[in-house]
């Protein structure tokens, strides 16, 4: 039997991440996956698939309706869906091989299949047993549907189909204006397909500063996208090449039909067949695996990390976790700062937030200033036709402490982390403003929305 120092289950960014902070540490690792390949769903079937998407659909976007306009002319751009669908495989596939190098480059071992663990010092996959030190729980998460709602991954499907869909559909409804709805409906909706957005709650993005809420909706809107607010679906029926999705309202119902119904409601922790639970393991109400400060479950030698456990469901804060449960497994000392917690929407333009919004300021009563930067202003984003939205720059009235930052705009996905940093070392609005910022870039515009929380933004 092998003798471990820490077994990790699941190879996600952030069982992924782990494995390699305790190899480095002098760990000795194993990672168990059942996939075929590493990376979890982030690589195989969530974040780096969509991302092609996300970047071959934009390009297409581009090629239609701004290439003419900077003087490039030739035949009209068509869409060959098979081809796109194997570059995106391609990107998956190098990039699951990269995580299977680094395996290989830290001697962490690859136990393929699926695990359970039998105790604290035991986990059996398949028929062989493997002994540990500690074990790391890193299983994930995975699509959570609604009642009278099943997912065929045909028509009816979750974020997983809707990445492999076999033709582009004419006609798609997608449940929930949430991060995966509007990524993936965003991905649709330039290839042509007809997207509804039909939500629950009265506005897109639930838990983001309203300015972004509002001001990427109409973004949305004017690139194609409807939206139905302030429905709940009651119910999907699927026939052979379509669906019909019910909601209620108000007081009626109604319905719709579609090629293809995307379900992005959320997602739940992923904990099949990992016996933690039958172990008698402690579950929080909402059945994550519960973990103190340090990431240790309620079984002594056994840690959770990511989507699993409470927090945003995110790889970067996975892997964070993933690093310091590493640090804490070889006795030092392992932190995350979940104050500064970036959360991106890979739309064209992007959306990207840290800190608290506006609205969580009021409800504690803190006093704030804001200072806000249209893209309008910003010389680099207009010459790309990226001057639609803003730089919101949150910051304590009184220490001018940066407290927040919500922007929609271009790379809005990189200029969050200055903001990050900032917030690390506990800056303020003008320590930003005061800082060269190299023209013409989008950077300036955070530099802009920091200046207007004082004497005012020069371009505004
Ligand atoms: P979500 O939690 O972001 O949004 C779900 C939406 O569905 C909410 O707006 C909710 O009000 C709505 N909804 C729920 N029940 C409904 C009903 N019966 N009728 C109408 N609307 C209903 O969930 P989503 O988009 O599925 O994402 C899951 C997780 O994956 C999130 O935690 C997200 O952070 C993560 N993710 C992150 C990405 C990123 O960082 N770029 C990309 C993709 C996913």
């Amino acid at each position: 039997m092998s003798n471990y120092d820490v077994i990790v289950i699941g190879s996600g960014p952030g069982g992924y991440v782990c494995a390699i902070r305790c190899a480095q540490l002098g760990l000795k690792t194993a990672i168990v996956e059942g996939r075929e390949t590493l990376g979890g769903t982030c690589l195989n079937v969530g974040c780096i698939p969509s991302k092609a998407l996300l970047h071959a659909s934009h390009s297409y976007h581009e090629a239609q309706h701004n290439f003419e306009k900077m003087g490039i002319v030739g035949g009209k751009p068509k869409v060959d869906f098979a081809k796109m669908q194997g570059y995106k495989d391609d990107v998956v596939g190098t990039n699951t091989k990269g995580v299977e190098f680094l395996m290989k480059k830290n001697k962490i071992d690859w136990i393929k299949g699926w695990a359970k663990i039998d105790s604290s010092t035991q986990v059996t996959v398949g028929d062989t047993a493997y002994a540990t030190k500690n074990i790391v729980i890193a299983s994930g998460s995975e699509p959570s549907s609604i009642p009278n709602v099943d997912i065929d991954e045909k028509t009816v499907v979750s974020s997983t189909g809707a990445l492999a869909l076999g033709k582009i559909p004419k006609s798609m409804v997608v449940i929930g204006a949430g991060v995966i709805g509007l990524e993936m409906g965003s991905v649709y909706a330039r290839l042509g397909t007809e997207v509804t957005v039909v939500e629950y709650m009265k506005h897109i993005t639930p838990g983001m500063d309203m300015d972004v809420s509002k001001g990427l909706q109409k973004i949305l809107k004017k690139q194609g996208l409807k939206f139905v607010m302030g429905a709940a679906v009651q119910s999907t029926k699927a026939a052979k090449t379509k669906a019909t999705v019910t909601y209620k309202l108000g007081d009626k119902e109604e319905s719709i039909d579609a090629d293809v119904v995307l379900v992005s409601t959320g997602r739940k922790p992923f904990m099949d067949g990992l016996g933690f639970a039958e172990m008698g393991g402690a579950l929080t109400d909402r059945g994550q695996i519960q973990t103190d400060n340090q990431w240790r479950t309620s079984i002594a030698g056994v840690y959770a990390i990511g989507d699993v456990i409470t927090g945003p469901m995110l790889a970067h804060k996975a892997e964070d976790e993933g690093m310091a449960v590493a640090e804490v497994i070889a006795g030092k000392h392992g932190h995350v700062n979940y104050g500064v917690i970036p959360g991106v929407i890979y739309t064209t333009p992007e959306v990207a937030s840290v800190g608290q919004t506006e609205e969580q300021l009021k409800e504690a009563g803190v006093d704030y200033k804001v200072g806000k930067f249209s893209f309008m202003g910003n010389g680099r984003a207009k010459a790309v036709f990226q001057g639609d939205g803003f730089v919101k720059l949150i910051v304590d009235a009184k220490t001018d402490r940066i407290l927040g930052c919500h922007l929609i705009g271009p790379a809005a996905g990189e200029l969050i982390h200055e903001i990050c940093v900032a917030m690390e070392f506990g800056a303020s609005a003008q320590d930003i403003a005061l800082t060269c910022h190299a023209h013409p870039t989008f950077s300036e515009a955070v530099r802009e929305a920091a200046l207007a929380c004082g004497g005012g933004a020069i371009h505004a």
